[in-house]
């Protein structure tokens, strides 16, 4: 049976849960508080955001099972389920700094215990701390009328999209999470039947600090994974070893798997970063000293390795003041345009700090350099350009940053043709042939490769 429902942000999350929700035959509405984004939304193309699938599904139901609005408090109360999407950013400065940034999660729930009729069903979608739920109820057990007291109904349903890929992980995902307060079994009940659609093993049901708690260890999982073939990745550069192989070689073993295995810059995003500084601000609140510094020396080594990037650079270019340097890549991944803590960010503004004239392209995200470095001193290095031959002519050397497909099979004889010489490739994500790079007369490195020169 089709649900009444309300999504509140429409970030990554809100909007793909939105979609794809009215895609389940839902009577969905989005809320922001952010009047241009919504009317984006309703009136677009273009949309606030860039995700493979989403326009198509917004354009299908929009006007039909799918609405956008500003008006929070008429459609809770409209409303038989709430999902909680705005965002939970990483606490940057004062009290518990490293922890998510409660404000909006608080606010929003201070408006569904003021407007909600009935039984409601609050899920909470946003990344959370361990034990939010608590939080929340006690909010709805002090702001809300006597009436509607033990009308909610908290429920931990967490996302596990990854950009680029969102609205195909969450139409056929490896698993829907419900974590729920014992007994409550009107909140079980209604999950299922929300999320009717999809075979019943998909369903895991668990009790709701496990599923707050599950969603952290998720990420967590994957980015010190990331970060493990990374380590390694040095050691490859150190022993002539090829890291590409290593992690051929360790992915075939089942127990470990193939996926999350590429060497490279690190990880980036909004989600990876922010939930290993979370999940040690937990750590260290509990007085596990020794598990927080477990995740401290991934994260940081994560960070270093932008850094040693850049050194690698110039290092090889011995100098940078006055050299040409093609980035290619902005977006913190391929297919979205999103570059929150992307690495290309810190290894732009590295260069451009040093004095090397930087030409920077990405198929979705170059309009965004400007928004990043518009006001630093070395902005006047930076260009943006639209094609990769653009970029490189006349360049000294050219950094890969970004996995675009657009970038995976290059013509490295026409490249070579218009940079410098000696002309270099960076390989931040190991996507080149290397063989194919040297023999066009270009240096090559990729991470955990170590230096291949060209005989020419
Ligand atoms: C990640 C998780 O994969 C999702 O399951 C989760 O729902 C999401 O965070 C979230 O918490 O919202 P996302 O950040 O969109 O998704 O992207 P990923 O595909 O996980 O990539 C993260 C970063 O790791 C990227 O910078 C990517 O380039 C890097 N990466 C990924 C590697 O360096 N090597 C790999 O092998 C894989």
């Amino acid at each position: 049976m089709a649900k009444r429902v309300c999504v509140i942000g429409t970030g990554y999350v809100g909007s793909v849960t939105g979609a794809v929700l009215a895609e389940l035959g839902h009577q969905v509405t989005c809320v922001d508080s952010n009047n241009e984004k919504i009317q984006q939304f309703a009136n677009g193309p273009p949309f606030p955001l860039s995700e493979p699938g989403l326009p198509e599904l917004i354009m299908k139901h929009r006007g039909k099972n799918l609405f956008f609005t500003t008006d929070l408090p008429g459609i809770i109360s409209k409303s038989e389920v709430v999902f909680v999407c705005v965002s939970t950013p990483t606490k940057m400065e004062g009290i518990a700094t490293g922890s998510f940034d409660m404000t909006y999660v608080d606010s929003v729930a201070r408006s569904i215990a003021a407007h909600s009729r009935g039984d409601m069903v609050v899920v909470e979608k946003s990344t959370v701390p361990l034990r939010t739920a608590e939080r929340i109820e006690e909010i709805f057990n002090s702001v809300s009328s006597p009436s509607q007291r033990g009308k909610f109904h908290v429920v931990s349903n967490p996302e596990f999209l990854a950009e680029g890929t969102a609205v195909k992980d969450a139409l056929q995902p490896d698993r829907i999470l419900v974590g729920t307060r014992p007994n409550d079994e009107y909140a079980r009940k209604f999950m299922n039947e929300l999320y009717s659609s999809f075979p019943s093993e998909v369903i895991l049901h668990t009790m709701i600090w496990s599923s707050e708690l599950a969603k952290l260890a998720n990420n967590a999982f994957l980015s010190t994974k990331i970060t493990q073939i990374n380590a390694i990745a040095s050691l490859c550069d150190c022993s002539g070893a090829d890291v590409t192989e290593v992690s051929k070689a360790v992915g075939m073993d089942n127990r470990i798997g193939n996926k999350f295995l590429a060497a490279g810059i690190g990880w980036g995003g909004s989600c990876f970063g922010k939930d290993v500084r979370a999940l040690i601000y937990l750590l260290r609140h509990f007085n596990l000293e020794a598990e927080a510094r477990f995740y401290q020396a991934a994260h940081d080594l994560n960070y270093l390795l932008r850094e040693r990037f850049v050194r690698r650079i110039h290092e090889s270019l011995y100098s940078l003041p006055n050299k040409t340097v093609a980035v290619l890549g902005f977006a913190f991944k391929p297919n979205t345009d999103d570059i929150r803590d992307s690495p290309a960010i810190d290894i732009i503004s590295m260069l451009a700090a040093e004095g090397a004239n930087v030409r920077v392209v990405d198929p979705e995200a170059g309009h965004k350099v400007k928004q990043v470095y518009g006001d630093k001193p070395f902005a006047y290095n930076i260009l943006v350009v639209e094609s990769v031959a653009e970029a490189v002519d006349g360049a000294d050397a050219m950094v890969l940053v970004t996995d675009w497909d657009e970038f995976k099979n290059l013509d490295f004889k026409a490249i070579a043709a218009k940079m410098k010489k000696p002309g270099w490739v960076f390989d931040g994500r190991n996507i080149c042939t290397p063989s194919k790079v040297v023999v066009s007369g270009l240096n090559y490195y990729g991470v955990g490769r170590g230096v291949i020169r060209t005989q020419s």
